[in-house]
């Protein structure tokens, strides 16, 4: 499923006046066992339009089959659609450089300019289990004080943050099953994380088998 296109272009418009590129639209069935919300996308994320197509996206597909899930069986989304950049010298093997864009992680204002699109999924595509991958998408949801080192691995119920009118975000009535762990970028700059990651699939897995069994 979809996002409605007046709801594509209103995000396009409220985050234009940021430095980020591209639209990537998430993509999955209705009522999903699991919805996966990332940071934001990267460069092939933009450039293909699929969300997680990169080099995490990669990771992200093995944990997946660890846990017994296809790519298609879920909801992939994140806090932010477009690519959030910045400027940064780089030397190239000529010795000559040149100014070449690099990912960074949305600010603020960038997650509150696509918080209508994250709210409208979740309500339309009324997953069982919510995994945040990450602290972006954590703190999106569950508020700015969770750490993921914290909760990770620890099936939550609960309201979920959502946008007002004002720009403030308030709390859903509805509880949610949230299900934070590390985003799959994490393991490039700390392999020990790979570990724990595995085991908060084998959770989640064993969480799904359950409620399907139910
Ligand atoms: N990281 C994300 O959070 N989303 C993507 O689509 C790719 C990388």
């Amino acid at each position: 499923m979809r996002i409605p296109e007046e709801l594509a272009e209103w995000g396009k418009k409220r985050i234009e006046p940021y430095s980020v590129e591209g639209f990537v639209y998430g993509g999955g069935p209705e009522n999903p066992a699991l919805m996966l919300v990332g940071e934001a996308p990267g460069e092939t994320e933009i450039h293909n339009g699929i969300p997680f197509s990169g080099r995490a996206g990669k990771e992200l597909m093995k944990f997946l089959e660890r846990a017994g899930l296809k790519r298609e069986e879920v909801y992939i989304t994140s806090a932010v659609r477009s690519r959030p950049y910045k400027w940064r010298e780089k030397t190239e093997r000529s010795g000559e450089i040149i100014q070449r864009k690099y990912n960074r992680t949305p600010n603020e204002k960038e997650i509150m300019a696509h918080a209508p699109i994250l709210d409208w999924e979740i309500e339309h595509v009324n997953p069982k289990i919510i995994m945040t991958l990450g602290n972006i998408g954590l703190r999106r949801l569950a508020g700015k004080d969770k750490k993921i080192a914290d909760i990770h691995g620890q099936l939550l119920k609960q309201p979920v943050r959502c946008c007002q009118k004002d720009g403030t975000y308030s709390w859903t009535e509805k509880d949610y099953l949230l299900f934070p762990t590390y985003h799959p970028a994490s393991i490039f700059y700390n392999r020990s994380l790979l570990e724990t990651i595995h085991r908060d699939f084998d959770q989640l897995a064993k969480y799904i088998k359950e409620m399907h069994d139910s």
